[in-house]
């Protein structure tokens, strides 16, 4: 059944107000977690592989068909999806693997260029039935600079929808990428701005830095899609750590590796229902 588009399981969750969690995918584990987490919750998630993530298997096609699988044989539905995409070729194969969405980081770029860069690629992820997101604001922390201050202003969000056609929209509130500590304060005024703003749904990255309680309050601002790897990279990173320091002789992978996907299917399963309540 449930491969689904972006814009498919978006739609319902702004008419909800409820958040949409978007988790990134390493390995086959990370596939099998989170498919696992929304069904148990009995939500839709995004299942993610980012353009490092591709970098680091070396191509695109075996996590992504692996993940689409999954996802395909899922109870509720599933998109799989390219994330923070640089290279237009990536995002070509993409389309023709079938992926839900993509997202197009045209970021660091002067608006204009953005805007002419995501426009031609959300015109070829339609023509190929995909929807696409971008980000406007540079949500820092990729570099591993922690950046927090950027913000996007309501008022050239809206212009850049207009502008580029994208189904859904990154914007800076005050988080950044690769955070390992889950203390930030989001600028939910500017939240609520922006969700006034702009015509489609906003999409919340580096929310691995965002404490429970400020997610929630996201949701309720106005935020839908919620992205989280890191923090879900460190509860499997330390479930590995555990169980290795506990078993100094064990060797089989399976032993460490199958504790750590439970261990990110019952987190992403908490955060779920959390960001649906
Ligand atoms: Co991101
Ligand atoms: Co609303």
């Amino acid at each position: 059944m449930t491969l689904a588009r972006l814009t498919e399981v978006l739609a319902p969750a702004v008419a909800s107000g409820v958040g949409l969690g978007a988790f990134n995918v390493f390995s086959i584990e990370h596939a099998e977690a989170f498919a696992a987490a929304a069904e148990a919750a009995g939500t839709p998630v995004v299942l993610q592989i980012s353009q490092n993530a591709v970098r680091y298997h070396g191509a695109l096609a075996p996590i992504a068909q692996a993940t689409l699988t999954l996802a395909g044989s899922a109870a509720v539905p599933v998109v799989v999806h390219l994330d923070h995409a640089t290279d237009a070729s990536l995002v070509d194969e993409a389309i023709a693997l079938g992926l839900g969405s993509v997202m197009f980081d045209a970021s660091p770029m002067p608006y204009a260029e953005n805007v002419a860069a995501t426009a031609a690629v959300v015109r070829r992820c339609h023509e190929g039935g995909l929807d696409a997101e971008a980000e406007l604001g540079e949500i820092g922390g990729k570099d591993g600079v922690h950046a927090a201050g950027a913000r996007t202003r309501p008022e050239e969000a809206r212009a850049f929808v207009e502008a580029t056609g994208v189904d859904a929209l990154a914007v800076a509130v005050g988080t950044s990428h690769a955070m390992t500590e889950r203390r930030v304060a989001l600028d939910l005024e500017l939240i609520s701005a922006l969700h006034a703003a702009v015509p489609v749904p906003l999409v919340l990255h580096g929310s691995s830095g965002v404490p429970d309680e400020e997610l929630v309050r996201a949701v309720q601002a106005g935020m839908t899609k919620i992205n989280i790897a890191t923090h879900l990279n460190h509860v499997f990173t330390d479930s590995v750590r555990a169980t290795l320091a506990d078993n100094p002789s064990m060797v089989d992978s399976r032993k460490y590796l199958g504790p750590a996907r439970d261990a990110i299917a019952a987190e992403a399963e908490r955060l779920l229902r959390l960001m649906n309540q």
